[in-house]
This record gives C-alpha cells, structure tokens and sequence, in this order.
C-alpha cells in the first residue's frame, strides 16, 4: 500500500456545534464542507488543517454506529483516514494480507471520496479508513 498522507483524523462527539465552535476558534481550525449522511446515520463537519483534516462526527439516529461508539467509549477518536491513489487496489491489497476489513468493496465517502474501512482489531485498536480523493483533488 502507498499512504500519500493522513488524510483526517475523525473525532466523536456529541455536540458537534460546540465542538466546532472550539476546533474553529480556540485551534484555528476553518470548517470547509458539511455534511449529512443518512446511511451512516451521521453528520459530519471537515475542518483543514494545512493539507490534511479534522472530521467532527455526531449520530444522527440511536442506530447509528457512531452513537454506539459514544456510548461505549465516550467522546474522541473514532478513526484515522489514510489517503491512498487507490482504495480499490490497497484494501485488496490488505485482504491479500489477511487484514480484518469491514467493508469488503470500496464505497462512497463525504464529499465525492471513495472510502472502505479497516477493523480496528487488526490495527492495534483503531479503526482505519482508506480514503480515495476525487481525480480533481481538493
Ligand atoms: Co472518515
């Protein structure tokens, strides 16, 4: 696999109003996309950071995985995004590896992303996300 570099860094909370309002005036943070999605069951806001993000995440329902993940661990971090050339190539490539993945086929990301998600068991406790960019880059 070729990393091209962190591409977010996802945190779980629970009032994502107050926790952007905190990321963007205490830490400089700027806020560039927002985002509901309603498959997942969850809202997200992408701040940048230089080149890379900040990706606040709240549930938007009680089945929500990430409403699941508040409440067995409380607020932080929820998982790291890889940017990749290719998430369709690296997860198979993982498989390949005998890496525990969660979503066996690449799938749609926030803002136009090609994303598949890696279980945190086979990485030491973190969940991991492939992150494909739009050809066009941001
Ligand atoms: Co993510």
């Amino acid at each position: 696999m070729q990393p091209i570099e962190i591409d977010h860094v996802a945190i779980a909370v629970e009032d994502i109003e107050k926790a952007v309002s905190y990321y963007q005036d205490s830490l400089g943070a700027k806020v560039v996309h927002r985002e509901k999605i309603e498959s997942d069951g969850v809202e997200e806001v992408l701040l940048s950071v230089a080149e890379s993000y900040i990706q606040l995440l709240t549930p938007t329902n009680e089945t929500s995985p990430v409403a699941k993940f508040l409440a067995k661990k409380g607020e932080g971090l929820h998982h790291i995004g890889w940017r990749v050339p290719d998430c369709s190539a690296a997860l198979e490539e993982l498989k390949e590896k005998g890496v525990d993945v969660i979503d066996q086929k690449p799938r749609p990301g926030s803002r136009g992303t090609t994303v598949a998600f890696v279980h945190p068991k086979s990485s030491f406790g973190t969940m991991i996300e492939l992150v494909q960019e739009m050809p066009t880059g941001h």
